[in-house]
């Protein structure tokens, strides 16, 4: 995690976006430190464009105030922002070249002819596509194109650099190409950054901080180790990662750990928050921490946390294998094990353990 030099090289105030009747964005205070990378990550239409637009200055907050380094910018139009952008599609212009393409955001800046061509060398050589001045863009791929439009970012020296979705275009293999990539180039030249997705894996693997958005609405921000052990809420338990829930009334305390009565009759420990006897909480426990053995092999009945079952669905995912678990009252968890020995069948009798700290206790909604 990169260290905090203040508080937030980017920062939200109160920022708030209607769009006639449409609520895009609820009041949102947020703070993007200095030489991070934070992903707004959440399902398709909860305002992640929306946010990164306002930054940009493609989009007016309708209540609030954006700072950059502490300087209000609602009023600053567009090109006086420093800002490097990359999005979705690559956008290049097509009938330019790719030099033309790169030193677009250099023309305007009085930087003398000599400097330029250093500047767009050494932007290329960092993503690592050197020598291709001269081509057009229909002569690259389309992951190559991306990589153009990333260089077309940085050579600007942005003060924040926005990325919307980038690489969403690509396939499979390219996009985790691409994302260490980004990631690489991020850290190198330690330039703020705010990236957006919904797709979980890539904001867990490359973020300094998430926010998980929905409805509009900041649900949770923090690393990504904090938002995937301790989700903040149903919502964010269950958009990032395989999630058990079940719900119980706490029972009773023990240290730091809660007795609670399951609505399946079973009895389980679990942690976190804090909480009254009566309270009603839902449990919520990662597929992947789940263990699973054979029922057999499995002697005491007075473990904790320990349930028995049969195995009603398996899908093998080549190293991992995805299990439907059906315990004796009917409740049914998914486990996500490892695949150590030989993987279960269906029908096979297996107990299944939950480890008490990786079962969170979440307040109940609704
Ligand atoms: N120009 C606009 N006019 C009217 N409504 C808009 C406009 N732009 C966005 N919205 C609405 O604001 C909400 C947030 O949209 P936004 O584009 O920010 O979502 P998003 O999180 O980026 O979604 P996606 O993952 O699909 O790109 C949506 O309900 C959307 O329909
Ligand atoms: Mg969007």
């Amino acid at each position: 995690m990169e260290k905090e030099k203040d508080p937030g090289l980017v920062q939200f105030r109160g920022v708030m976006k209607k769009f006639g009747d449409v609520l895009a964005v609820e009041k949102t205070d947020l703070d993007i430190p200095e030489g991070s990378l934070v992903t707004l990550l959440g399902p398709s239409g909860c305002g992640k464009t929306t946010l990164l637009r306002m930054v940009a200055g493609l989009e007016t907050p309708t209540e609030g105030d954006i700072y950059i380094k502490g300087n209000r910018i609602n009023d600053v139009p567009i090109h006086k922002r420093n800002l490097g952008m990359i999005f979705q599609n690559y956008a290049l212009f097509p009938h330019k070249t790719i030099f033309d393409n790169v030193a677009f955001g250099l023309k305007y800046r009085n930087i003398p002819k000599d400097k330029i061509k250093e500047k767009v060398s050494r932007a290329l050589e960092m993503v690592r596509l050197p020598g291709v001045e001269n081509r057009m863009p229909s002569q690259l791929s389309g992951g190559q194109q991306q990589r153009i439009a990333l260089a077309r970012a940085i050579v600007i020296e942005p003060d924040v650099l926005l990325m919307d979705e980038p690489l969403s275009a690509l396939d499979e293999n390219l996009r985790e190409e691409m994302r260490l990539e980004i990631d690489n180039i991020q850290r190198m030249l330690g330039v703020t950054s705010i990236f957006v997705t919904h797709d979980q894996r890539e904001a867990l693997s490359m973020s300094d901080k998430i926010v998980v958005m929905e409805g509009g609405k900041k649900q949770q921000e923090g690393g990504p180790e904090e938002v995937y052990n301790n989700p903040a809420n149903h919502f964010v338990a269950d958009f990032l990662g395989h999630s058990n829930f079940v719900d119980g009334v706490i029972q009773s305390r023990d240290g730091d750990s809660y007795r609670v009565k399951l609505e399946d009759g079973n009895e389980l420990m679990a942690e976190g928050g804090d909480w009254r006897e009566g309270d009603a909480v839902e449990v919520v426990v990662r597929a992947q921490k789940l263990d699973i053995v054979p029922r057999d092999s499995h002697q005491t009945d007075d473990a904790v946390n320990c349930f028995f079952g049969k195995i009603k669905e398996r899908s093998y995912m080549g190293g991992e294998v995805s299990y439907f678990v059906e315990l004796e009252n009917g409740t049914v968890l998914h486990v996500i094990g490892i695949v150590k020995t030989k993987p279960f069948r269906r029908g096979d009798p297996v107990a299944v353990t939950a480890p008490p700290r990786h079962c969170k206790l979440l307040r109940k909604e609704g």
